[in-house]
């Protein structure tokens, strides 16, 4: 392994130590470090979440004196602020560490290359930008949040091959199969919150928990005007994962107060648009949400600009019906040239049915 390979490889145990936190750190990013003294590795950590120490500290801690002359590689430019804890950059310099391998610059224009200049100032080397795009892969929606100021998100739905989320009569229990139900799953436990629309309470009745694939259960939040909703349901039981709702000023004070009895927050909003909703959950610290609304939700979320990242699981099932729901409802389109046209496209089959990952480029949803 030449010097170029062997930098990949620890920057890519890095990712791997930092995903270990994968959706527990919001507000803040995933982060993995790793010491290297004479070829082996003497120290790693990562960061488990706002309020613990950073990951380069964890693999200080861990390497000792060790550090002293070693090589530190960081997915993310090393602190150099006060924050919650004192800067990385000061304690890598006290700790005498002789090179820093750093994967991605801060995305926050405002302290970017803070960090690596304050190294360099002191005498110790540093070089920025192994595995880049795998390092801004993993912190894409911490990325997003700093510089447009709203979580990261995502809109996840399954369809069948003919386009139907749902039969005439709203039954979507299960379109896809189990493969891919537990793909849902892991990607619930990667995210911060997942958002519905009170149809789908009223129709589905989810649960919208990592069913124990994973220990971290996302917010679970339902945006419902009328707040004219089920006693009964799953999103009410609050002892396995917490729920927020969101409504208007003065909905439904009654059916409030039943929701703060169960262990139900409930927040009305000036506006219950998406725009204005992940507005309040970039306030409350939130990286990144999950949209598993139906198709009116979603296309008022896509067209307030309030989706970064289509995933589509598209079930090898026909169901047909003229009014059976589709995904996406009205945009507005009458034109195929207006299509919203996704980048970075990617398909994978899962057990059965096809997965198709793309982003919505980012004109489109910066500027709304
Ligand atoms: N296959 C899938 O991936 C999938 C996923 C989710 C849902 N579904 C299916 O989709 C159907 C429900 O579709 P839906 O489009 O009615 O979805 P929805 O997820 O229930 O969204 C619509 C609801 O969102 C609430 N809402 C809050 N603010 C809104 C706003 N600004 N604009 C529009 N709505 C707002 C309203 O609730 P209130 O009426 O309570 O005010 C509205 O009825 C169900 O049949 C369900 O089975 C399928
Ligand atoms: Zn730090």
């Amino acid at each position: 392994m030449n010097n170029e390979e062997f930098d990949r490889a620890m920057m890519l145990r890095c990712l791997e130590l930092a995903r270990l936190a994968l959706g527990q750190t919001a507000p803040n990013p995933l982060v993995g470090s790793v010491i290297v003294r004479a070829g082996e590795i003497v120290g790693e950590g990562y960061h488990p979440g706002a309020g613990h120490p950073h990951a380069e500290i964890f693999a200080l801690r861990q390497a000792g004196e060790l550090a002293k002359g070693a090589t530190l590689y960081v997915n993310l430019e090393p602190c150099n602020h006060y924050g919650r804890t004192p800067p990385c950059s000061e304690a890598l310099i006290a700790a005498g560490v002789g090179k820093v391998v750093v994967g991605t610059i801060d995305p926050d224009p405002r302290v970017s290359g803070g960090g690596i200049e304050r190294l360099r100032s002191a005498g110790i080397e540093v070089v920025v930008g192994i595995e880049a795009d795998a390092c801004r892969q993993l912190n894409e929606a911490f990325i997003h949040r700093v510089l447009y100021r709203r979580p990261f998100g995502i809109l996840k739905f399954a369809t069948t091959v003919d386009g139907k989320i749902a039969t005439t009569t709203g039954d979507s229990v299960w379109i896809t199969d189990t493969n891919a139900r537990t793909q849902v799953h892991k990607l619930r436990a990667a995210c911060d919150a997942v958002i519905v629309g009170g149809n789908t309470v009223r129709r589905d009745n989810p649960h919208l928990t990592t069913h124990q694939t994973e220990g971290h259960n996302p917010l679970r939040v339902v945006m419902s005007r009328t707040l004219n909703l089920p006693e009964q349901a799953y999103l009410w039981q609050t002892a396995e994962a917490a729920t927020l709702v969101l409504t208007a000023k003065g909905a439904n004070p009654d059916f409030q107060q039943f929701l703060l009895k169960r262990g139900v927050e409930v927040v009305e909003l000036d506006s219950l648009r998406p725009a204005i909703a992940l507005s309040y959950l970039y306030e409350r610290g939130l990286l990144s949400v999950l949209w598993e609304c139906g198709g009116t939700l979603a296309a008022r979320a896509i067209a307030e600009g309030t989706v970064q990242k289509i995933l589509a699981f598209i079930a090898p099932k026909i169901v047909g019906g003229t009014s059976a729901p589709t995904p996406v409802a009205d945009l507005g389109f009458t034109k195929m040239s207006q299509a919203l046209t996704l980048e970075r496209v990617s398909w994978q089959t899962v057990g059965q049915d096809c997965l198709m990952e793309g982003y919505l480029p980012a004109q489109i949803w910066a500027n709304v």
